[in-house]
């Protein structure tokens, strides 16, 4: 839609026509009422100039129909700007079922991307065209923000929680990354690619690409390394919750309420297990903050969802 428009930068996902045409629309309103705001006060101010020195105009006692035209159109634009604007958004925050997952952490003054499959990068992320993708984003510092203008989206890399976004490409490419937040004096310098390609060229790259082991591979290793698994066996419960099926599930707490096993919750109890203890056990596992990086904490999630299905592997 906008090709060789260079105000707008190129329009490579499901979602940013969507974006554009509200974008388009919100520009359109406030240009038309700028200009009629601004010619009706220079017609005004020459139509009624005072003509002579003693010239008295004719009081105005208001008028009710003009108080509510006046009221109540702009209100019906603006609702409408709202609802718009809340189905843009609303489609934009929900992942579609079944995206290809991809982990991000921002870092001064860099992107790491983890792909569930063990490949790595820094600064570049390579996608397949017309799959949909949710990243799962976290910050070893400071607020950043994942900007990738074609695909229009952006959301801020907050510390302390995750924030996810997701995208479908459209056109197989080459695009920017930035980072939109500014987060120390190299921000600037904290940018990268997006490579969007074809299937098979992508699966060809993923072959390609050095990889070690999976994410939740990786995960396991760092479960073993930090005890974990001498509290939470599943052959031996008792002194932790078993992790088998947990991702997902809705957890009963001690103090009778309820949560949902996601993300934010299994960072939250490895980082300050005494946050949301599980009924029927005592918070009497040590905190693991400042132990293990965001990219750590990210395998062992990955590893916990993977004890969703299958039988924990693991020995001792
Ligand atoms: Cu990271 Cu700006």
């Amino acid at each position: 839609m906008w090709t060789g428009f260079p105000l707008f930068p190129e329009a490579a996902s499901t979602i940013a026509s969507g974006v554009d045409l509200l974008y388009l629309f919100l520009v359109v309103v406030s240009v038309v009422f700028s200009v009629g705001i601004f010619g009706a006060i220079f017609y005004f101010a020459l139509r009624y100039q005072r003509k002579t020195q003693d010239e008295v105009p004719e009081p105005i006692h208001g008028s009710m129909i003009l108080e509510i035209t006046w009221s109540v159109v702009p209100f019906l634009i603006l609702m409408v700007m709202f609802g718009w604007g809340t189905a843009v958004f609303f489609r934009n925050f929900h992942p579609p079922e079944g995206a290809t997952e991809i982990f991000v952490t921002g870092k001064q003054w860099m992107w790491k991307l983890q792909h569930p499959e063990g490949q790595r990068e820094i600064n570049e992320l390579h996608v397949p065209v017309g799959r949909a993708v949710k990243l799962t984003m976290a910050t070893e510092d400071v607020i950043h923000s994942f900007y990738i203008p074609a695909f229009r989206v952006k959301k801020d890399v907050v510390p302390g929680m995750y924030t996810t976004m997701w995208f479908e490409p459209t056109k197989v490419g080459k695009y920017h990354l930035f980072c939109a937040e500014y987060c120390g004096n190299q921000h600037s310098g904290m940018i990268g690619t997006v490579y969007v390609m074809a299937p098979p060229d992508y699966e060809a790259w993923l072959a390609g690409a050095p990889r070690g082991e999976t994410m939740s591979q990786a995960g396991e290793r760092l479960f073993q390394r930090l005890g974990c698994h001498t509290c939470h066996a599943a052959d031996r419960p008792g002194r932790g919750p078993v992790l088998e099926k947990v991702f997902g599930s809705t957890v009963l707490l001690a103090d009778g309420k309820k949560v949902v096993a996601d993300e934010m919750y299994l960072r939250e109890s490895i980082l300050r297990p005494g946050a949301k203890v599980v009924a029927g056990f005592k918070t009497q596992m040590p905190t693991f903050q400042g132990q293990i990086s965001e990219e750590g904490l990210m395998q062992i999630i990955a590893y916990i969802k993977s004890l969703e299905s299958k039988e924990r592997t693991t020995t001792q």
